[in-house]
């Protein structure tokens, strides 16, 4: 996809999101609508899908499009743990090369993972996407994926509503 193309995609994603999630307040069904309109809209996405923050220093998968993904990540592993630690997006070319790459699937040959942040600033997950071609995430994907992750600051997550029996 030429670079107009792919910019274009992400802003036509990112009305879709807001139009899709007017007036939901719900994390978990934000983050589904999220993987759901930007794996559908590019052909280069293979793997799309979030790891939450699910304790200090652990990452547990969250919702996904995709073949099967791990389902734990400490954050001194792979790209989302670099991820996480340093609360800045990575792109990775060629996930062969980089240092600790976890391959959930051996097909992923590049990689471009950005963090989310909650209203007051801390990570609560990192969103991750894989793509069968090398090379398929530059600075047009980062700030396509800043910007809709971004969006993520106001949601919340669900109350347990336990009803007495
Ligand atoms: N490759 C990631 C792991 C997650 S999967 O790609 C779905 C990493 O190195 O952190």
């Amino acid at each position: 996809m030429e670079r107009d193309g792919k910019a274009a995609t992400y802003e036509r994603v990112l009305r879709d999101i807001d139009a899709t999630l007017e007036g939901e307040t719900d994390l978990l069904a934000a983050m589904a609508t999220v993987v759901c309109l930007l794996h559908q809209a590019f052909d280069t996405y293979f793997w799309t899908g979030f790891y939450r923050r699910s304790g200090a220093a652990q990452l547990l998968v969250g919702p996904y499009q995709g073949s099967l993904g791990c389902l734990h990540i400490a954050f001194e592993r792979g790209v989302c743990g670099a991820c996480a630690r340093s609360g800045q997006t990575i792109v990775v070319p060629d996930v062969h090369q980089f240092p600790g790459h976890i391959a959930c699937d051996a097909r992923s040959n590049s990689e471009i993972v950005v963090p989310v942040f909650n209203r007051a600033g801390q990570l609560i997950a990192v969103f991750d996407v894989d793509s069968e071609q090398y090379g398929a995430f530059d600075e047009v994907d980062r700030a396509g994926l800043e910007q809709i992750m971004a969006r993520l600051a106001r949601f919340e997550p669900a109350p347990v509503v336990v009803t007495p029996r």
